[in-house]
């Protein structure tokens, strides 16, 4: 088992987190006391009292060091041993997979830092990362800062149909902000109508998505952009038309000069200014990064039991880890129809190796309520059945008659094995995926 170093933010460093309150006993003591000494002092806070009474409580400073002493709280050495010991017999208690769980002991034990929790299960060979809150900004690279007019830039192509050769289909046809990011089908269609082979992916997570694609045939977002420029069944133009169409718009040459320095517009500056937007669209700051900053309230008994269960028995975090919760991994989900007229050998069309054939790349499950239909397919109408063919270890095809002695025979991936998990345990998975 490695673990990848991620996007981790260190808990409590964050610029989300809540300010603690200091509110000590000597704080307080300070108070009451230079009260009697100082009249009119009764309102005051610690800090104006120290501009306004410091005569009085320089007097009393020998006092109050002695008094503050004996105010501190004492734990004593057995009730440190008791604590110690509930917690112990907490985590046994939840560590079973039962059709119910004991709720307070699950809620006391993930209220503990993230690294106090539960290991995550996970099996040989994984590469995994610990749950993280988002960082502010996602990673952008050096030679393409998404400074605010080339995002606006970027914004104006995504929304413009004329990058399409019909002057019909925009980035945005596909990646709708109101659909989370994809088209609310199964398959999109682009020009002419043509259905697309692949479920239109989420763009929301696409800063962190490397290389991209469900085949992860685009290494960088800049390169990604110009595909579906080119492709048939998308927006079926050319990069040189393109370049030709807004050279002679009115106002493109004006708007890539400001951008860029001078009048040229590249396919290159194209691919540039449309992924620098496309880095802005990482869901702002949600409640699941608040929970895993210390807001532990913000998530329902069931959600919480979710998440455990997510980070255990159901073995989700073999693949799902990480504060963009993937592994950027490929890998074999029994979802390729090898041999049927619907087949797609997903990365091994890439690589050409064996051991890819219907592999696909994990998503990032953050708004993943919000990205359906699911899957590369966009075959799941509903996030339940998502989670009900996990739970059964997900379609293991077997060689047909002709077929036993084939090297391309793919195999679904050994990290999936069936889960045996209850149907309450289930239903609260599903309602953990709901708060991403
Ligand atoms: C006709 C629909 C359609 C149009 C138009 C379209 N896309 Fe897509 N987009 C898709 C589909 C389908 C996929 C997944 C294809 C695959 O993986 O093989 C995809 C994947 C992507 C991805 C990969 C996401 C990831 O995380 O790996 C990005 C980014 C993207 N599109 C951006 C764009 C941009 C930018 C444009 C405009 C230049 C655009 N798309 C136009 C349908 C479309
Ligand atoms: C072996 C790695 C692996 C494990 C373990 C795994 N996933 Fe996935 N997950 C993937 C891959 C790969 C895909 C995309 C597969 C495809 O489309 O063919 C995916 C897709 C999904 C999707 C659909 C996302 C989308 O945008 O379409 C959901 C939801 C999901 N997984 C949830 C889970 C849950 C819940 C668990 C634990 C029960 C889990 N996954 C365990 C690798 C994994």
């Amino acid at each position: 088992m490695k673990q990848r170093s991620g996007f981790t933010v260190p808990e409590g460093s964050s610029p989300h987190a809540p300010r603690p309150r200091v509110a000590t006993a000597a704080g307080q003591l300070i108070g009451r006391l230079t009260c009697l000494t100082c009249p009119g002092s009764l309102r005051l806070g610690v800090r104006r009292l120290l501009i306004h009474c410091w005569i009085p409580l320089i007097a009393l400073l020998p006092v109050l060091g002695a008094a503050s002493l004996q105010a501190a709280p004492e734990v004593s050495a057995p009730a440190l041993a008791q604590e110690a010991q509930q917690i112990a017999d907490c985590r046994a208690r939840i560590a079973v997979s039962a059709p119910s769980i004991d709720q307070a002991c699950l809620r006391r034990i993930y209220s503990l830092p993230i690294s106090a929790w539960p290991a995550p299960h996970i099996s040989e060979g994984a590469i995994w990362s610990e749950l993280a809150p988002l960082p502010a900004k996602p990673p952008e690279p050096a030679d393409n800062p998404g400074t605010p007019r080339k995002i606006a830039l970027g914004r104006k192509l995504f929304e413009d149909p004329r990058l399409s050769a019909s002057g019909q289909i925009a980035c945005a046809s596909c990646h709708d902000r109101q659909l989370g990011w994809g088209d609310g089908r199964s398959v999109p269609f682009g020009h002419d109508r043509k259905p697309g082979m692949r479920n239109a992916m989420s763009v929301a997570m696409s800063a962190y998505a490397s290389p991209l694609f469900w085949d992860g045939r685009a290494a960088t977002l800049e390169e990604q952009a110009l595909h579906p420029i080119e492709d048939m069944r998308e927006m079926a133009f050319t990069l040189k038309q393109l370049e030709r169409r807004l050279d002679r718009s009115d106002d493109y040459p004006a708007e890539f000069a400001r951008v860029f320095g001078d009048r040229r517009i590249t396919s290159q500056r194209i691919g540039q200014a449309l992924a620098a937007f496309q880095r802005t669209l990482v869901p702002r700051f949600n409640r699941f990064d608040r929970f895993l900053e210390g807001r532990r309230d913000l998530l329902s008994d069931r959600q919480l039991w979710g998440l455990h269960l997510f980070r255990t028995h159901a073995g989700c975090m073999n693949c799902h880890s990480g504060a963009a919760l993937t592994d950027n991994g490929f890998h074999n989900l029994g979802l390729h129809f090898y041999g049927r007229a619907r087949e797609d050998l997903g990365r091994y069309n890439v690589t050409g190796d064996p051991a890819d054939v219907g592999r696909f790349r994990t998503p990032s499950l953050r708004n993943v309520r919000n990205t359906g239909p699911w899957m590369h397919t966009g075959g799941f109408m509903d996030l339940r059945g998502v989670v009900n063919l996990y739970n059964v270890g997900m379609p293991r095809p077997t060689p047909r008659a002709g077929q036993e002695d084939d090297p391309l025979f793919p195999k679904t991936d050994p990290l999936l094995q069936p889960l045996d998990l209850h149907r309450t345990e289930l239903e609260a998975i599903t309602e953990f995926l709901q708060t991403l």
